[in-house]
């Protein structure tokens, strides 16, 4: 074999030449004249509290989510409480959610004084899998609240009739699915109401800033109110009729959503057609499952590409050491949550969390102990999941062929990774 030939297959890892050598040219945030152009508005307006901005934005994003109604807060995580809170879930009530997710979608729950119940995921899709949703259902349960992983939204048919079925309220976390839609409607206001998060590393973001939405008159009403302050809609300003909070959104967050907003269906798009080419390049092989995408998906936001490390299928070779060795062919990849939910230190009382309401409560009436708690499916997926997050997607589609291509090597080459 000649010099050249073994350098370019040889692992950059193990010293051989790397698939890459320049970064991928996207970074995260993508920012434009709109956003430039908004905020100078804004600022020279004087008005930065909760007017205009805001309001164009709830309703602009409403409407590219298909939903009736928008309000908006301070993050994801205040969104979360806020519409468990604006569904009625309190002291004592069940809500099931996925383990496979960040932290707030379960400490939400906890927030309100309600319990949450964790519920395996699917190995194909990452997604709380409604099987197991269902036999998680108690005579406490109120809500179920699945999280779009990834952008790829849950099967809302199949959710949608066991929330019927079982008198339960149906809240989407769709803090990754921005663009996402289900039978042509946009993830988040398919069940009763949804929310999404603009945080830094979210596909559309203002650094922090979150949003409700629904189409459901009254949950729109009591979210408002509880993100301002228990006002009343139409009422005077200084009645309080909920037991809300200040998390009102500026409008200088309003100003840079409105501009990221312009972008944000032209780069869904976009990432899709590049991950449709990672798709089709990593097919055939048997060392990386692939997430599985329901045809009733019509459009899908991809906060990262997932797949998962077949690990019986590197003998010899950790999903460590193919990360580090996909590194070294310049393609960025990490590996995602590393615990279920569950086994944090809140859950397992290892730490200084919580020994108060809810879980020690005499509204709940039951012990709730995570340490029983077994998701075989979310535990395998924190072994071996890999993401490449959304702003590499967002690159040329002879960049996506590179992640194929290294991909592709270390595949080949595994036996030498055993040697890493
Ligand atoms: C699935 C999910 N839910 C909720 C949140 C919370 O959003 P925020 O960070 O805006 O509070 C996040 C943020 O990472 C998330 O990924």
């Amino acid at each position: 074999m000649s010099k050249i030939v073994s350098e370019k297959m040889t692992p950059a890892i193990l010293g051989g030449k790397p698939i890459r050598k320049k970064p991928f040219s996207v970074t995260w945030p993508v920012i434009g004249l709109e956003e430039r152009r908004n905020l100078l508005k804004v600022f020279g307006s004087g008005k930065w509290w909760y007017g205009e901005k805001v309001a164009e934005f709830e309703k602009k994003y409403a409407a590219f989510q298909n939903a009736g109604y928008g309000v908006s807060c301070t993050n994801g995580t205040a969104a979360l409480e806020i519409a468990l809170l604006a569904c009625g879930i309190g002291a004592g009530d069940e809500v099931i959610v996925p383990p496979y997710t960040f932290m707030a979608t379960a400490s939400a729950v906890l927030k309100v004084n309600a319990v949450p119940v964790f519920a395996d995921i699917d190995l194909n899709t990452g997604n709380l899998d409604q099987k197991a949703a269902e036999k998680a259902i108690t005579s406490k349960t109120r809500a179920i609240m699945p999280v779009h992983m990834a952008g790829l939204p849950v099967d809302m048919d199949a959710f949608k009739a066991l929330a019927r079925k079982h008198k339960l309220r149906l809240i989407e976390d769709a803090c990754h699915s921005w663009g996402s839609q289900w039978k042509g409607k946009g993830t988040g206001a398919i069940g009763d109401c949804g929310v999404f998060s603009f945080q830094m590393s979210k596909n559309i973001t203002a650094g922090e800033g979150g949003i409700l939405l629904t189409d459901n008159e009254e949950i729109a009403d009591a979210a408002r109110s509880y993100t301002n302050c228990g006002r009343g809609k139409g009422k005077a300003w200084y009645e309080h009729y909920l037991l809300g909070s200040n998390l009102r959104m500026t409008e200088l967050q309003s100003a840079i959503l409105l501009g990221q907003l312009t972008r944000l269906k032209a780069q869904t798009l976009r990432r899709e057609r590049n991950a449709a080419i990672i798709t089709r390049g990593l097919k055939g092989i048997p060392g990386v499952a692939l997430m599985q995408r329901d045809r009733r998906v019509t459009r899908r936001s991809y906060h990262m590409y997932m797949f998962r490390f077949v690990t019986e299928a590197w003998p010899g070779v950790s999903r460590e050491t193919f990360l580090k060795a996909l590194n070294a062919e310049g393609i960025p990849a990490s590996a995602g949550y590393p615990i279920p939910l569950y086994m944090n230190p809140l859950f397992q009382r290892k730490g200084n969390g919580p020994r108060h309401c809810p879980l020690s409560c005499p509204y709940y009436g039951k012990t709730m102990d995570y340490t029983r708690v077994s998701c075989p499916n979310t535990e395998q997926v924190c072994r071996e999941a890999c993401w490449i997050r959304h702003s590499v997607l967002l690159n040329e589609s002879g960049d996506m062929r590179d992640i194929v291509e290294a991909i592709t090597k270390l595949w080949e080459q595994r036996e030498s990774l055993r040697h890493v």
